[in-house]
């Protein structure tokens, strides 16, 4: 198995995020962690969002936002920039009820069925030990089955099944 490391996003990335989203829109992919950066006008305006994102404060449950980061996953090898995902540190209320959890994330169409996910899964998972996090949720489409599988290798106990507007599941590990 490649190497792979995790790091934050700095305005130099700008290059490599913008090459990694157009691989998605090419491939008509959904693209996950990246806390919304495809609704962005641009990479400044997406930085900045990842920057308040990060500087956020918890105060309740009920608040909308939780505050989060957001890492690339690398190839030690030739340091290209295969996956993304991003970490919310704290459960709201609306992120819960709507199965969107702790953890998104996404691997770039040309570097999927590698393991990627599975690794890059565990390493997120491995920081939200070392902040102290007890446990972590994942929303995921019932018919997603290489999400559920990246899911499941990592721990995942289905906790929750909803078939309101499509067939989502909800998963939780146990850090
Ligand atoms: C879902 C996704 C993250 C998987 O990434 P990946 O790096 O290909 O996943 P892995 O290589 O770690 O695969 C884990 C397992 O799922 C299987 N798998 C991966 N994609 C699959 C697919 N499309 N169909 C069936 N199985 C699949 C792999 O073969 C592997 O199986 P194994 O454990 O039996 O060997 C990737 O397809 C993706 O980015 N999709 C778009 C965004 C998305 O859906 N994000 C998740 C939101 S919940």
């Amino acid at each position: 198995m490649e190497e792979l490391y995790l790091k934050e996003i700095e305005l130099k990335d700008e290059n490599d995020i913008v090459d990694y989203i157009n691989e998605f829109v090419r491939n008509g992919s959904v693209i996950n962690g990246l806390s919304g950066a495809t609704s962005c006008k641009n990479f400044q305006e997406m930085y900045k969002k990842l920057q308040e994102m990060k500087n956020l404060k918890f105060a309740s449950y009920n608040q909308e936002k939780s505050p989060g980061l957001t890492y690339m996953l690398i190839r030690k090898g030739d340091n290209k920039l295969v996956g993304s995902f991003n970490l919310r540190f704290n459960l709201t209320k609306s992120l819960d009820d709507n199965f969107a959890g702790h953890i998104g994330y996404s691997i770039r169409p040309s570097e999927r069925r590698k393991g990627y996910a599975s690794q890059g899964l565990k390493m997120i998972l491995n920081i939200c030990r070392e902040r102290g996090m007890k446990y972590v949720r994942i929303g995921c489409y019932t018919e997603n089955i290489g999400s559920k599988k990246v899911i499941i290798k990592n721990g995942g106990k289905l906790i929750a099944h909803s078939e309101s507007l499509i067939s989502d599941d909800y998963y939780e590990i146990e850090l």
